[in-house]
Parts: structure tokens; C-alpha cells; sequence
């Protein structure tokens, strides 16, 4: 199965692709995660674009699209989290034969307050939130033991960016995916119990499991 999470930023595609990682065995690509993995080996390629992405803009189309194809080279089942997310990279990957695009639907409102809250563990792979998903321990990450940070793009100046830059860029993949007819729009306003259970039905997993 292969899927895409489309959505503004915080609408939780980060939170909504590890349970689907956990009990479907579905690769988790996150285009952020990959950039900022990238930035922290503090490669030449990381120091070009840690300026852009701690700013709320985008990374080149080809950039994204190259990272991409090398990490799913010939895989089937998979997740990708932010990716597309320009008409040009929506393109592009037309070969790939998505199953199903999963828009998680939130106001930009809850979407702020979702992140102003948000805490990732210092290998960016876990993510929580101070008052809706704590972790068991105070400031530390359930699974790998690390503390819990806030992202360098979390702060003010930048999330007005990253919307901006959705609305423009991203928002118009919805019609260009429903004309594909690969959307499925899920109320991601509900608790994550909930979300995620509209999910699994709108992507019938009986079929896969
Ligand atoms: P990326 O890391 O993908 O950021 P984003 O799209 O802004 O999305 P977020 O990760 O902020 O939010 P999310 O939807 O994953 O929500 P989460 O699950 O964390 O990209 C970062 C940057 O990389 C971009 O700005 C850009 O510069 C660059 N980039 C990435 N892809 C690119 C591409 N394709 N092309 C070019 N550049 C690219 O949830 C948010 C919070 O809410 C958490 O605290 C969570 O615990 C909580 N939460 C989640 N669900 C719920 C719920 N149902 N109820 C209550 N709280 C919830
Ligand atoms: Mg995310």
C-alpha cells in the first residue's frame, strides 16, 4: 500500500503516520524528518538547507523530489508524510500509483495551537504534545529514552511562513488529487483515537491486512 498524508502544518500527519507504521508495517517517509536528519549530519547539503526550512519555506522541487526516489527506489509499502507538496512534485510522482491520499482537514486556528504545544525527541522521530499526548515520563520520549524539544521551525515568525506557503503551494493538491480520485478527507479536528479510526475506515485495511 502506498499512501500520502496531505495537510497544513500540525494538522498531526506525523502523529496519525506512526500508528499506522506500528500496525501496518508501512515505511514512515517524512520529508521533513529526512531534511532535518540531513541537517543535523551537518553535510554541505544540511547547511544550504537549514537557512529555508528553519524560515517556513520550501526546498527546491528537484531537491525533494531526489530524496524521495532514492529513499522508496523500488518499495511497495509506504507512507509519505509532506510529500508532494507542490503541483510540480504532485507531477512528478504520478508513476508511483498512490492508493489513496489521506487529507487530515483542520482550522488553521487548531492547527497553531497544536503546534505552539508540540515536543519531538531529539532524534525527531517521536512527537507528543504538553497538554493533549503527554509523554509517561516528564520531558522525556517513551520509546527512546531522549528529551523532548521543540522544533527550530516552531517558533512564531516561521509558522506564519509554513502557512502561508501551504495555502499557496499545497491547499490546491486537494482539487488536483480529487480529480485523481485518490482523496479521502478525514475530520482531523477529533482526538487521535478518533482520527485515526476514521482513517482505517476510509482506507478499508481489511483489504491489506
Ligand atoms: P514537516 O516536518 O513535514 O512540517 P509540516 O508539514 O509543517 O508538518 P508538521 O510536522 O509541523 O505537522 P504534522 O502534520 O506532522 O503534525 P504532528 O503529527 O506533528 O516539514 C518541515 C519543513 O520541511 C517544511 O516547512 C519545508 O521547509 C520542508 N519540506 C518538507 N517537505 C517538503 C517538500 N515536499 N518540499 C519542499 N520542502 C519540504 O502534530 C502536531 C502536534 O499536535 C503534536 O504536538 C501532536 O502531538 C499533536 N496532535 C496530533 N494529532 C492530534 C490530535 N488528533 N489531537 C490533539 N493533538 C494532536
Ligand atoms: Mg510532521
Amino acid at each position: 500500500m502506498k499512501l500520502i498524508l496531505l495537510g497544513a502544518p500540525g494538522s498531526g500527519k506525523g502523529t496519525v503516520a506512526e500508528k499506522l507504521v506500528r500496525d501496518f508495517k508501512l515505511q514512515h517517509i517524512s520529508m521533513g524528518e529526512l531534511l532535518r536528519q540531513e541537517i543535523k549530519c551537518q553535510s554541505a547539503l544540511g547547511r544550504q538547507i537549514k537557512e529555508t526550512i528553519e524560515k517556513g519555506n520550501l526546498v527546491p522541487d528537484h531537491l525533494a523530489i531526489e530524496i524521495v526516489r532514492v529513499v522508496i527506489k523500488d518499495k511497495n509499502n509506504y507512507i509519505l508524510d509532506g510529500f508532494p507538496r507542490t503541483a510540480h512534485q504532485a507531477k512528478d510522482i504520478l508513476d508511483l500509483k498512490i492508493n489513496k491520499v489521506l487529507y487530515l482537514e483542520i482550522s488553521a486556528e487548531e492547527a497553531v495551537n497544536r503546534i505552539s504545544g508540540r515536543r519531538v525527541c531529539e532524534k525527531g522521530t517521536h512527537t507528543y504534545h504538553i497538554k493533549y499526548i503527554s509523554s509517561k515520563k516528564k520531558g522525556i520520549c517513551d520509546i527512546d529514552g531522549t528529551k523532548l524539544i521543540q522544533r527550530k521551525d516552531d517558533q512564531e515568525a516561521a509558522v506564519r511562513e509554513r502557512f502561508k506557503v501551504y495555502a499557496e503551494k499545497t491547499k490546491p493538491l486537494v482539487d488536483f488529487y480529487k480529480k485523481e480520485g485518490l482523496l479521502a478527507r478525514i475530520n482531523a479536528a477529533k482526538s487521535p483515537e478518533e482520527v485515526y479510526q476514521e482513517i482505517k475506515k476510509a482506507l478499508d485495511l481489511s483489504k491489506y491486512s
